[in-house]
């Protein structure tokens, strides 16, 4: 069977979107910004992006048009033994996604409670049978579009859902902006703490955050290379999810904040930012219902759009090396991931599963979301550079651009990328509190 394509550049550029943008720049970037020098963040985060965010991304996208397989055939294209680099990018990929499930079922879980008037509260969904509920709900919704394949399953509902995602965040920004007060939370948000950016913490919260939002190092970006003609550029379309990433992270960032200071509540919520403090706001602001819609729907949106991508991962890997057919191996994984993530489920249920004090989905959330893609990345950017053939790469990087920037970005990639990434890596483990 002939490998599966994107039906046109834009339904490439609306799925890469899709996957970029997620929980990561909705509910965490407006924390992280918050407790790592307001404004003042802005800038290690923008470097990461663009000296490491954008090269990796390029890389991953060039690597699998040219090998046109999953990240595990891909790899195994360039090198016997690199597949078990694949496995494991693959299993790590998969484990971000079994607890990204689990906070994407409690974003469908507020939209449609807040729909039907239910002014819920965080511990309502959390310590209730609705968390593995709308884990199992939300796991179901994926697998299905999933299994409808590239152009009907995914395109589609990128097709849909980012534009109505960029839509709600228009709402919500009219509305934060003209809150009283509003200008407060903003002010708190990006006036800038220059004396933070000494502070070595601020800049691997900046690198672990820009990793997680361009979805980079998890074989997404590879495997969404696949399905991609050799007539669309790289670098400009890569340059333009990574542009709207950005701005989607920061804008939310602007809402978050000038809510949350209007109605006079803590803003340094930390992670429960989003699920714990706003829908109080909701339950009293005016139009509360309707805000608190407009904002779950947008969180949900968000999510998932950026799971069925990560599923797509798995989904293509067990395509490409046993011939199976799409829905079931869409299936199967998801199978795999309901049992991965129902730990994570229950972690703030009354049987509130911790280890080592922590709840499991946050363990999680720190173990595979941030320490766990940086590795993978590593590991990519050294198997595609040191393994596979230059021109390979940089031929694929300079198709139908003017720039020629692919020998350049080949030396990034090659040198300095993984050194700043096993820089990270390990300064990330020894600084975590
Ligand atoms: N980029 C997505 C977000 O910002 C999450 C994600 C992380 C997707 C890792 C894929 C891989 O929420």
């Amino acid at each position: 069977m002939p490998r599966e394509k994107w039906s046109s550049r834009i339904g490439f550029l609306l799925a890469g979107i899709g996957s970029a943008v997620g929980l990561g720049n909705v509910w965490r970037f407006p924390y992280i910004a918050g407790q790592n020098g307001g404004g003042a963040f802005l800038i290690p985060y923008v470097i990461s992006v663009v000296l490491l965010g954008i090269p990796l991304m390029i890389l991953e996208f060039a690597v699998g048009r040219h090998f046109k397989g999953s990240i595990v055939s891909s790899l195994k294209r360039i090198r016997k033994e690199l597949r078990w680099v694949g496995m494991i990018v693959m299993i790590v990929s998969a484990l971000v996604l079994s607890y990204y499930l689990v906070i994407t079922g409690w974003t469908l879980a507020f939209f449609l409670f807040t729909l039907i008037g239910t002014k819920l509260v965080f511990e309502d969904i959390t310590q209730s049978y609705l968390s593995p509920v709308f884990f199992a709900i939300v796991g179901v919704i994926m697998s299905v579009i999933v299994a409808r394949g590239i152009g009907r399953g995914i395109e589609k509902t990128n097709k849909i859902m980012v534009p109505g995602l960029v839509l709600l965040l228009a709402v919500m920004v009219v509305y934060a902006l003209t809150l009283p007060n509003a200008m407060d939370g903003i002010s708190f948000y990006l006036t800038p703490d220059f004396s933070k950016l000494l502070d070595y913490s601020v800049w691997t919260a900046a690198f672990g955050q820009a990793f997680f939002s361009l979805s980079v190092g998890s074989g997404i970006l590879l495997t969404y290379g696949s399905y991609l003609d050799e007539r669309v550029s790289l670098e400009s379309n890569t340059s333009i999810i990574a542009v709207f990433d950005t701005l989607i992270a920061f804008i939310s960032g602007l809402v978050v904040f000038s809510i949350v200071f209007s109605f006079n509540f803590e803003p340094a919520a930390g992670p429960q930012l989003a699920f714990a403090t706003l829908p109080l706001i909701f339950k009293e602001a005016p139009y509360g219902i309707v805000l608190g819609g407009v904002f779950y729907l947008l969180l949900f949106f968000a999510a998932l759009t950026s799971a069925i991508s990560m599923l797509e991962v798995g989904v293509a890997v067990l395509i490409d090396e046993t011939s199976m057919s799409r829905l079931k191996a869409a299936s199967l994984f998801s199978g795999i991931l309901f049992v991965l993530g129902f730990p994570a489920a229950l972690s703030y249920s009354r049987m509130s599963l911790q280890i080592l004090n922590t709840p499991v989905l946050d363990l999680m959330d720190r173990l595979f979301g941030s320490h766990g893609t940086i590795f993978t990345a590593l590991l990519t950017s050294v198997a595609a550079t040191w393994f596979c053939d230059k021109r390979t790469i940089v031929n694929q990087i300079n198709k139908n651009t003017n720039c020629n920037l692919g020998g350049f970005i080949f030396f990034l990639l090659k040198y300095i990328i993984p050194l700043a990434l096993f820089y990270v890596l390990v300064a990330s483990i020894i600084f975590y509190e």
